[in-house]
């Protein structure tokens, strides 16, 4: 009796070593595959051995926790629509802060309203350093000709100095030469803080710095600390100074003031509630950022994002759902991703526990990005590199729709860096490698493909679907689908 008895304890055991195995490999890795998804399902269907143990794992067994195909919407997807919002907005460059902003604001706003949508304009105070006053005098003589201060840090001060070329300004090329002198710098891909830090710290008194591109803005972003006069030049003006430079001893004045001034910039928030009746207690977001960079009309950055969500919320509205969806614009993402960072500070907690998707879309029209790859190049991008249900759901969707699963890779950059670093599934939708109009005064509506925005909000509007649409039950409470797809990791250029 005794050994029937243990035996049979031993079988029960095997039985739930095998299934509690399975569930490892399923459920908690949501990211690898069909495979899962058999697993799944055979798991939860009704005549297999595992039904006796049910109650004690009803969670994981579940197969209704499981989603199981896209809900496509391709079909109402209008990419006229979404052109007439990029033609708006990028008739005017929308830096935070400024009167273009508000204008998109006001008209993004408008858009939701007249599609029924309770809307929220969120302020929020951003800080930045207004140009007063900038000169350069090369040999006491004025430079003419486009010339501009930095942004991001006080670059006030009169100084004048023998001018020293250090390159690139990388480490290596700073020497002791440059102390108590004006540095003269040339752009390239390293961050103007890095620059202006590494000849700080031998001691540079101001800097001019020139473009490396012979067309290409030369408005640019310095840090706190970077506080010493700093003025940029055109790539023509700065070869200019090189030869004179190399010719004898140049002497150059900058006279440069800013002012710290505070303004607001704000988030546009769109809510849709399911019904009572039928609703998960889930919230979905699809947001894009309306901020462009000053000097730049950003109809790819990121008015098409903009365009995206407001053509998105069109399409919800006329659907009947059970998760919350939150259409967001934010502002000031261009300053350091401050609207967003905002937002995601300022959710109650209970709200930010029931956020279980933040679909990010910046950069998603351009003709010229995307290269030769599937699916206009779209690829999704996570700050720390790992699948979530949002990459997962992203996959599916352009595999259903276009039969290419589109990769992920890691960055951040964008509004998902927020929502990431609180633990809510979170990705960058973008094409790559990117147009040479990025943050350029040339980022206009002429380079927007009406093919790639429809392409961005068939996937991104379906994968929405299918987590919102009442025919889909609730996402598993540990955040996790198997991936309905298998898609790769791609260290993509940009
Ligand atoms: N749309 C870009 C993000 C981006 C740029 C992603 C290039 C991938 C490649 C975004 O608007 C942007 O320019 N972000 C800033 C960072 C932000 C923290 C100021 C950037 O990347 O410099
Ligand atoms: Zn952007």
């Amino acid at each position: 009796m005794l050994r029937r008895k243990s035996l049979y304890g031993i079988l029960v055991l095997g039985i739930f070593i095998v299934i509690g195995s399975l569930y490892f490999f399923t459920d908690n890795q949501p990211n690898t595959s069909e495979k899962n998804m058999s697993v799944n399902k055979e798991v939860g269907s009704d005549n297999n051995t595992v039904g006796e143990n049910e109650d004690n794992n009803s969670k994981e067994v579940n197969h209704e926790n499981i989603i199981k195909e896209i809900i496509n919407i391709s079909e109402e997807v209008n990419a006229d629509n979404m052109y007439e919002t990029v033609t708006y907005l990028a008739e005017q460059p929308r830096a935070a802060g400024t009167e273009g902003e508000k204008r998109a604001v006001d008209y993004i706003e408008s858009q939701f309203k007249s599609l029924g949508y309770e809307t929220t304009i969120q302020e929020f105070p951003i800080e930045y350093y207004k140009e007063i006053r900038k000169a350069i005098t090369i040999n006491d003589k004025p430079l003419e000709g486009d010339i501009r201060t930095l942004f991001g840090s006080n670059v006030s001060g009169k100084v004048k100095g023998e001018l020293v070329h250090v390159g690139k300004a990388t480490v290596s090329e700073v020497g002791e030469e440059v102390k108590g002198k004006i540095a003269l710098i040339e752009n390239s891909a390293r961050p103007y803080y890095e620059k202006i830090s590494n000849v700080m710290n031998k001691g540079a008194i101001g800097a001019i710095m020139y473009n490396d591109q012979p067309n290409g803005s030369f408005n640019g972003m310095v840090k706190d600390g970077n506080d010493i006069p700093i003025i940029t030049i055109s790539r023509d003006q700065g070869q200019k100074l090189v030869d004179q430079v190399e010719k004898g001893t140049v002497i150059a004045s900058l006279d440069v003031e800013v002012e710290k001034v505070t303004t607001p910039s704000y988030n546009v928030i769109a809510t849709m509630k399911p019904d009572n009746s039928n609703n998960t207690g889930q919230i979905v977001t699809v947001g894009a950022h309306h901020d462009s960079v000053p000097g730049g009309p950003g109809a790819n950055d990121d008015a098409s994002g903009v365009s995206a969500v407001l053509e998105l919320a069109r399409i919800f509205s006329q659907k009947s759902i059970d998760t919350e969806l939150r259409f967001i614009t934010f502002g000031a993402e261009e300053k350091g991703l401050i609207g967003s960072t905002y937002y995601v500070n300022n959710l109650p907690s209970e709200e930010k526990s029931k956020i279980i998707a933040h679909f990010q879309m910046d950069m998603v029209g351009a003709a010229a990005a995307g290269g030769q790859n599937p699916a206009g190049g779209l690829i999704m991008f996570t700050p720390d590199g790992r699948k979530n249900l949002v990459t997962d759901l992203g996959a599916a969707a352009s595999k259903n729709i276009f039969s290419e699963a589109i990769p992920y890779g890691e960055l951040g950059r964008s509004d998902h860096q927020p929502f990431h670093d609180v633990g809510i599934p979170a990705a960058l939708f973008i094409h790559a490698p990117l147009e040479p109009d990025y943050h350029q005064p040339t980022d206009t509506i002429d380079k927007i493909s009406k093919e790639k925005l429809q392409q961005v909000a068939e996937i991104i509007g379906s994968a929405v679907l299918t987590i919102a649409s009442p025919e889909t039950p609730a996402i598993a409470e540990d955040k996790a689908v198997p991936a309905l797809v298998e898609y790769e990791y791609e260290n993509r250029a940009l």
